[in-house]
């Protein structure tokens, strides 16, 4: 074995510690997902989003990224059906964009969102946009809710307590946080941490969704009852239940796991052994040995 691979296969065997519940570590090579380059305590993800729920269901405009979209009002709460620009059942467009076309077109996009947000967005407490980072090119793309208080000051995703939980789920699986790609489906953060409203959430998907078709994944995992319930549009959804089963989005692999916020709050054995078994099927569909 290299010594590359020995020190990536050690520090693998220590990130994939108790934490994860784990019993088994991923020793094998690691893919090939291109070169190297908190949230605090909050209500359970479940019981936020009923909080949300209770706005008024009305038709809202289907904002393009390009067009300035109007600012937010809580009186033009969208249906889960109109949450998303694209239907979940059409698949992405075809992209053959090499990987530095896909880090243009990214950041072009970042100073679009970012220029739009100054402009249209209120000024409710955020410092900074949160567009999202990583990998370009990545076979794996994590999706959280929202930028915490850590994330806002920094203006980059999962960085905060939760994130540095995330960065160990990712090592165990024997990547590098730079192989993947972060992003939310909030781009700044949501007033004292609270989940985005299905009105905000129809002004920040065509963001995502831009993100995503750029970017191509062979697998979305979502972080959270709140992304997995608006990126598959199915305000129903319940993360318990849900978490561990594959779907589908826009013929990209996707499943849900619970948010590593949840995880710290509920640290149990087999709260960790669950998301390190999703996380393993993650693997499994990647094939990247373990
Ligand atoms: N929680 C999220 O959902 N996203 C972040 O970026 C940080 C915490």
């Amino acid at each position: 074995m290299r010594d590359v691979d020995l020190i990536r296969a050690a520090r693998q065997l220590v990130e994939t510690d108790s934490l994860l519940g784990a019993d088994t570590m991923p020793l094998g090579t690691p893919l090939d997902l291109g070169s190297a380059p908190d949230r605090a305590a909050v209500p359970s993800e479940d019981m936020k989003f009923a909080r949300n729920r209770s706005a008024p269901a009305a038709a809202a405009p289907r904002p393009r990224p390009t067009a300035a979209p109007a600012r937010p009002t809580v009186a033009a709460s969208p249906q889960p059906a109109a949450l998303s620009q694209t239907s979940i059942h059409e698949p992405l467009p075809a992209n053959d964009m090499s990987k530095s076309d896909k880090a243009k077109e990214l950041k072009k996009l970042e100073a679009e969102v970012t220029k739009w947000i100054e402009a249209n967005w209120p000024r409710d407490g955020w410092t900074n946009v949160v567009f999202g980072e990583g990998d370009p090119d990545a076979d794996l793309m994590f999706v959280g809710e929202g930028p915490g208080a850590d994330e806002d000051r920094l203006g980059r995703p999962f960085v905060g307590r939760a994130g540095q939980l995330l960065d160990k789920q990712i090592g165990a699986m024997g990547l590098e946080r730079e192989q993947v790609y972060i992003a939310n489906i909030a781009k700044t953060r949501p007033p004292g941490n609270r989940v985005p409203t299905p009105e905000e959430a129809v002004l920040w998907l065509p963001w995502l969704e831009k993100q995503i078709e750029t970017i191509r994944p062979k697998v979305i995992v979502t972080l959270g009852a709140t992304s997995a319930k608006y990126l598959l549009q199915n305000m129903k959804l319940a993360i318990t239940r849900e978490r561990g089963n594959w779907k589908t989005y826009r013929g990209v692999a996707l499943m849900p796991t619970f948010h590593p916020a949840y995880l710290l709050r509920q640290y149990t054995k087999e709260n960790r052994q669950r998301v390190w078994s999703d996380l393993q099927q993650v693997m499994d569909k990647l094939g990247m040995s373990k």
